[in-house]
């Protein structure tokens, strides 16, 4: 059985006062209301990993994330944080990839791999980001390939150990905060396209153990029937995780 997840991603939101209180809200609600088997991940801005994890450490089933990291060890990067540093903050995963990160600050395929690299030797789980722009899916053909090719860049180098430890999250970049959600039929079609490319460098059993999320404009009213999708294992929430109730009914969302 493959985890289900949903994890939040915060991007650039919150203060300090509005992020414990989200937290707080979300870790009332998923007490009473969330089967304690689906993993539920919080991704805020750095400053929030300093307190966060003290507000939900009773619950095992809520896990903190950061939203990157840098590809050295340690040094003198004015401004980063290695995978190290969060690690010693009791962060569980990182998000990698993002498209935001690829096209505002021009991360590529090579350099991604780097920041796998570190995340895994730190102990960190990558939640890393795939997806196809607007102009690749109107296209009309060859986006498979690319979103395929993006974990081919970044992740094959691992060995099956090592990626047995990874999520994927598939993001269409045309649906990201845009109000446009892939169809059930569109994010099955790629799921099921990701999990047969990792089978064939990894094996049947081992891509059948990779949970893989679904991210853009995801929303409780979408999510049901996402995630009923055979192949689609949780979601990668960025707007709808700064709504506590929302939050809540989409990690409600599983079968
Ligand atoms: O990381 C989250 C994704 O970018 C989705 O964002 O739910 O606001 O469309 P969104």
């Amino acid at each position: 059985m493959r985890k289900k997840i949903v994890a939040g991603n915060w991007k650039m939101n919150m203060t300090k006062e509005e992020g414990q209180a989200l937290i707080s809200e979300v870790v009332n609600m998923a007490k009473d209301e969330v089967n304690s088997q689906v993993v539920m991940v919080l991704c805020p801005p750095f400053p929030h990993l300093g307190y966060a994890k003290k507000m939900f450490q009773s619950q095992a089933n809520i896990f903190l994330g950061a939203q990157n990291c840098h590809e050295k060890t340690s040094g003198a990067y004015t401004g980063e944080v290695s995978a190290s540093i969060l690690k010693s903050f009791d962060v569980d995963y990182v998000i990698l990839g993002h498209s935001e990160r690829r096209e505002y600050f021009q991360e590529s395929d090579e350099l991604l791999k780097l920041k796998v690299d570190q995340a895994l030797a730190n102990q960190l789980t990558p939640i890393f980001c795939c997806g196809e722009s607007l102009a690749q899916r109107q296209a009309g053909s060859g986006f498979i390939e690319f979103v395929c090719g993006q974990i081919t860049q970044s992740l094959f180098h691992l060995s099956s150990e090592q990626f047995a430890k990874v999520v994927i999250a598939y993001e269409p970049i045309w649906a990201i905060g845009t109000g446009l959600t892939a169809t059930s039929a569109q994010a099955q079609e790629m799921h099921a396209a990701l999990r047969k490319h990792i089978a064939s460098q990894h094996g049947q059993k081992l891509a059948d153990e990779i949970s893989i999320l679904y991210g853009g404009s995801a929303k409780p009213s979408n999510t049901p029937e996402l995630f009923a999708c055979p192949d689609v294992d949780g979601g990668l929430i960025g707007g709808a995780s700064l709504k506590s109730r929302d939050f809540i009914d989409i990690a409600k969302s599983f079968k």
